[in-house]
């Protein structure tokens, strides 16, 4: 059964941990939703590990829409949900409805995810889920403001607490269906996780969230900067460099293709 943002309140009751990963291409989403992973994200992390930008801020929509396409198209279970990347939303309102719809219509994907917690963020976040355009929150380190706050913990001293606690509460009662908690401590994150009716997603907030995302690059060893937070299971970028060597080696002597 197809996972829902309704599903996602029913296993925060059910204290059902919530799995997501980023994806940014059919191949990937693909193995994703296929091992199950509850929540798919079209990222805006795709500019630095897909694109090779050093930050999320180049990334365009149309980039993010032809991306969350290819994911579309790969995804039959999970729950996606696209990053509106910097620039797509804060102007206006009527700018991040265009660019919700933008997304929703042209995609086939129903969800939209946008950050900050800043009070016109909190306007805008009324007006899409008025409209029917369900959004997730994202609060603590936001990368899209990388030249304001840097990539460095947030929540950190008792002012800043309060005020990411703030955002999340408004957040949730602006009518975002779950919220990413990013680079905060961990009591942080589980108060708000216990303060706030929607699920929690961290990333770098602890376990007391209600489920966890990485970057899929962190977690498969294939980025080039892991941030301290991230596990890599795995080093696929040894597993790769073997096997391209292995390939070349055949080739340069002859043994691919074999001709029997
Ligand atoms: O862009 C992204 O990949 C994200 C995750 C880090 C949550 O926003």
């Amino acid at each position: 059964m197809a996972v829902t943002t309704q599903k996602l309140a029913i296993w925060k009751e059910q204290r059902r941990s919530i799995v997501s990963l980023t994806a940014w291409d059919y191949s990937i989403a693909r193995v994703l939703d296929r091992a199950g992973v509850d929540v798919i994200l079209v990222g805006d992390s795709l500019a630095m590990v897909a694109l090779g930008h050093s930050t999320t801020l180049p990334v365009t929509l149309d980039e993010m829409i032809h991306h969350a396409k290819a994911v579309r198209r790969g995804v039959k279970r999970a729950l996606i949900v696209c990053d509106l990347p910097f620039l797509s939303y804060q102007e206006s309102i009527s700018q991040a409805i265009h660019s919700a719809g933008r997304v929703l219509k042209e995609t086939g994907i129903a969800a939209v995810k946008l950050e900050g917690g800043h009070p016109r963020i909190i306007e805008t976040v009324k007006e899409l889920t008025a409209i029917g355009i369900p959004v997730m929150g994202h609060v603590g380190l936001t990368p899209q403001s990388f030249n304001s706050l840097g990539y460095r913990q947030q929540g950190n001293t008792p002012e800043s607490a309060d005020r990411i606690l703030d955002e999340a509460i408004a957040l949730s009662q602006a009518g975002a269906f779950a919220l990413v908690l990013e680079h905060i401590p961990s009591e942080l994150a589980a108060t708000i996780t216990a303060t706030i009716s929607i699920p929690t997603i961290g990333i770098g907030a602890g376990s007391k969230c209600n489920g966890q995302v990485l970057v899929t690059t962190d977690l498969l060893g294939l980025s080039e900067k892991t941030p301290p937070f991230a596990k890599p299971y795995i080093d696929l970028q040894s597993i790769i460099t073997d096997t391209v060597k292995h390939f070349a080696k055949d080739v340069l002597e002859d043994r691919f293709p074999s001709e029997h």
